[in-house]
């Protein structure tokens, strides 16, 4: 689910005034983890639901798929030359300098929406990608002294208002890589480069083989080098970041198919079609995506490039003396193909059929019990007249789904929009499915859930209900 910073729907155009989440009840502080924040009525629009995530640590927590995946991503890529320090307790909370402004994210980027992030006040908010503690963790490694090759690795729960449905749910976790050269030292970097290349011809001789099909464009065409470097430094370390990203992705599916029977190793390919993607982002140039083809579609995991200079230079170290790479990754996305997750909220079910099917370490797949049956309901509604409008995004509604009924709704959908020709207005209708994956809901309770909804979009928004 890692879809990068550039999703953003509006698909209603024009606003009258700004909309303020918690407008009548808003309290003057909120205490998150153990501090006090100012609210702001402007910004605001964390809710109580959003904030009851904060320190549940997926990624920590034993036999968990999330912290499975974690692990092995940890050890494999610190297999080559144990060069990745971890870091996996930052706090959620960051400051927007943090989250966009160090990353040069623009101004304007929808990702620094409110209708897509979850900001505390004016200056913080949840943070929505691990990338908000690169500059802190570049930082430090610039403290660790005589130490010439350096990376880190940073696992987190990261937080975006999203959609609602299988795969999308408003906290995930993240991993971000990075490494750094000292342009000093092109020797390490060749010799490290070499290690990794070993690393993956050795993996070839084992059992569980997984073979990559590897499509890449290495031309610089639409995706160009940073000035400061040299064409070879450019060369070894892009191939240093793609074999490593390739080497993550071999091991997770090589201990996939090490759990696996014969026969179901049969019917699934041994053979893995993967392509690097020429794409970009404000931090990194050139920048590249990696999808992966699984059942039928390619399947975008990964972020990443070539670090620019400007993050480094802001992180303290000298003008044009290092070279480095980083990448950042959706736990969630990948631990629901590999364990064979259907529903994204089952990572976070307290239902022990659930967790006791995990052990540590142990790619297996997920086998479905029983799903409590779910219940329907439509919900249609005008948009109001001009003079009472409240910009609304469609991800105002889910947050008001999600913030009457919690983890008791698996999706939510548009399934009709019209404009009335004569009158001008707007009709939109959400189908909402409910469904727990801890127990049976009643048709009183959805009943009631379904009320709460509507009641909320009509104040909050001045919807007329159809
Ligand atoms: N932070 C990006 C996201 O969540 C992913 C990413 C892309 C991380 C490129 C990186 C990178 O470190 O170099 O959309």
């Amino acid at each position: 689910m890692i879809v990068l910073l550039s999703r953003s729907k509006t698909f209603i155009p024009s606003f009258r005034r700004v909309f303020a989440y918690y407008s009548t009840s808003l309290p003057n502080t909120l205490d998150i983890a153990g501090k006090k924040y100012d609210t702001d009525s402007n910004y605001t629009n964390v809710t109580p639901s959003i904030l009851s995530h904060v320190n549940e640590n997926l990624h920590l927590r034993k036999h968990h798929p999330i912290n499975t995946l974690r692990e092995l991503i940890e050890n494999t890529l610190n297999s080559v030359d144990n060069t990745f320090k971890t870091y996996n307790s930052f706090s959620p909370i960051v400051t927007t300098y943090q989250n966009f402004d160090v990353l040069d994210i623009p101004v304007d980027h929808p990702g620094r929406s409110k209708s897509d992030t979850y900001y505390i006040n004016k200056d913080y908010l949840l943070r929505t990608h691990t990338s908000a503690h690169e500059l802190e963790c570049f930082h430090d490694l610039l403290l660790q002294e005589n130490i010439t090759n350096r990376g880190f690795l940073i696992s987190a729960d990261v937080y975006r208002r999203d959609e609602i449905d299988r795969t999308h749910y408003p906290v995930f976790y993240q991993m971000e890589g990075a490494r750094i050269w000292d342009r000093s030292s092109l020797a390490l970097l060749k010799s490290d480069l070499s290690k990794l290349e070993n690393k993956l011809l050795d993996i070839d001789k084992g059992k569980n083989i997984i073979r990559l099909i590897v499509q890449d464009d290495v031309s610089l065409e639409g995706n160009p080098k940073q000035n400061y470097m040299t064409m070879e430094e450019y060369d070894l370390c892009s191939r240093h970041l793609k074999r490593s990203i390739e080497l993550l992705i071999k091991q997770a599916f090589a201990q996939k198919i090490k759990n696996m029977t014969t026969a179901d190793i049969n019917q699934t390919t041994t053979e893995l079609n993967v392509r690097w993607i020429k794409t970009s982002f404000p931090w990194t140039a050139p920048s590249w995506e990696i999808e992966v083809w699984w059942n039928g579609e390619w399947l975008e995991l990964c972020g990443c490039g070539l670090i620019k200079q400007d993050v480094l230079l802001k992180a303290g170290y000298r003008s044009d003396s290092t070279i480095g790479w980083a990448f950042g990754l959706g736990l969630d996305r990948i631990a629901m193909l590999l364990f064979e997750i259907p529903d994204i909220r089952l990572l976070w079910t307290k239902d022990e059929r659930f967790h006791q099917q995990f052990r540590d370490g142990a790619i297996t797949s997920f086998k479905p019990y029983s799903k409590y049956p779910g219940s329907m309901r439509d919900m249609a509604f005008w948009l109001p007249d001009e003079s009472l409008y409240v910009e609304l995004h469609e991800n105002d509604i889910m947050e008001i789904v999600r913030s009457v009924a919690g983890n008791l709704v698996e999706s939510v959908k548009l399934i009709d929009k019209y404009r009335t020709p004569d009158t001008n207005r707007t009709s939109l209708c959400y189908r909402i499915n409910y469904q727990s994956m801890d127990r049976n809901i009643t048709n009183q309770e959805v009943n009631k859930l379904q009320e709460l909804v509507q009641d909320q979009l009509m104040s909050k928004y001045n919807v007329i209900l159809r």
